[in-house]
């Protein structure tokens, strides 16, 4: 017996390092505002800055995955990786590991995902470990924070336990919003998950970094009022400048491209936005504490 429990302990007393990777989730439990458009540009204008980047593609829609041309039918993908990290769940395992299935586009990674993972919060159902944490556990047994300086999430637009994995998983959260009275109620209602989050007490609570009006229209009063009462409403200063509707943004999703694969006088607007965002993630990060 005596053997078995040396094997468990810890050859020495070093320190454990604490990996300086961040996670960052784009959320919102509302379809369709922006999430996908964001992580992806937001990750693009990381790598340019010169981080180390890898997306997370967690939406079984896989429309990260589809910008990156790595859309996975019948193939093993980000979804079999989680199971894999739950040692329970063995009779599922497959082969394949994250060296894999990781793609790359430019200077960015990508775990892309697949419509396997709409079976996730199912096939995770039985097992006795903290449901709440497979994402956390995955990066940690695959020393994700430790190879990557921000590991970028796209989330699918529901409060349920997959997201409540990337809230348990992340440090920093962004969330785009349309400015309007459904997103002031959606928004209430995220920060009431938080809360439940952070009673659970598994993990450190993370800190939203920034609200992001998209695809404002300011000619219409009634949005100009709804983004006015949603600000004043959030974190003072966490509301950024708004996007507005922006052909190049639909142009450039079309060609699965990033802004910063564009030249043209017209795309320097929404760059100069993206790289704000990637600078808030990093000024936050400069003086995270541990
Ligand atoms: N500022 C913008 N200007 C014009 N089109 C935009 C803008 N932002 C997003 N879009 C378009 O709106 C659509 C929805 O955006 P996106 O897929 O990023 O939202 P989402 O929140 O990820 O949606 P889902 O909840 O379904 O995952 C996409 O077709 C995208 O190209
Ligand atoms: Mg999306």
């Amino acid at each position: 017996m005596a053997s078995l429990f040396s094997k468990l302990k810890p050859k020495t007393n070093e320190p454990v390092q604490v990996p300086n990777g961040k996670v960052i989730a784009f959320l919102n439990q509302k379809g369709g505002v922006g999430k996908t458009t964001m992580a992806y540009n937001t990750a693009f204008a990381l790598a340019e800055q010169g981080h180390k980047v890898l997306c997370l593609d967690l939406d079984p829609q896989s429309n990260l995955s589809l910008l990156f041309g790595a859309e996975k039918t019948g193939e093993h993908h980000l979804h079999h990786l989680l199971i894999n990290s739950i040692r329970e769940l063995a009779p599922l395992h497959v082969s394949s590991l994250v060296g894999d299935i990781l793609v790359r586009k430019g200077n960015v990674d990508l775990l892309p995902t697949g419509q396997e993972l709409s079976g996730f919060e199912l096939t995770v159902a039985g097992i006795s470990a903290p449901r709440q944490m497979i994402l956390k556990r995955f990066f940690e047994k695959n020393d994700l924070l430790n190879e990557y300086d921000y590991i970028i999430v796209d989330c699918p637009p529901t409060l349920g336990l997959l997201v409540v994995n990337i809230l348990c998983a992340s440090q920093g959260v962004m969330i785009p919003f349309r400015p309007d009275e459904f997103s002031r109620k959606g928004l209430a209602h995220f920060y009431e998950v938080l809360e439940d989050v952070t009673e659970m007490g598994l993990t450190r609570t993370p800190d939203v970094l920034a609200h992001i009006p998209n695809m404002v229209d300011l000619r219409r009063k009634q949005e100009v009022t709804d983004l006015e009462k949603i600000s004043s409403e959030m974190a003072e200063g966490t509301t950024v400048e708004p996007f507005f509707n922006r052909a190049q943004l639909v142009k450039s999703q079309a060609q699965r491209k990033s802004v910063y694969d564009f030249k043209g006088k017209d795309f320097k607007q929404l760059q100069g936005q993206f790289t704000n965002l990637a600078n808030i993630i990093t000024n936050w990060n400069e003086h995270y504490e541990l």
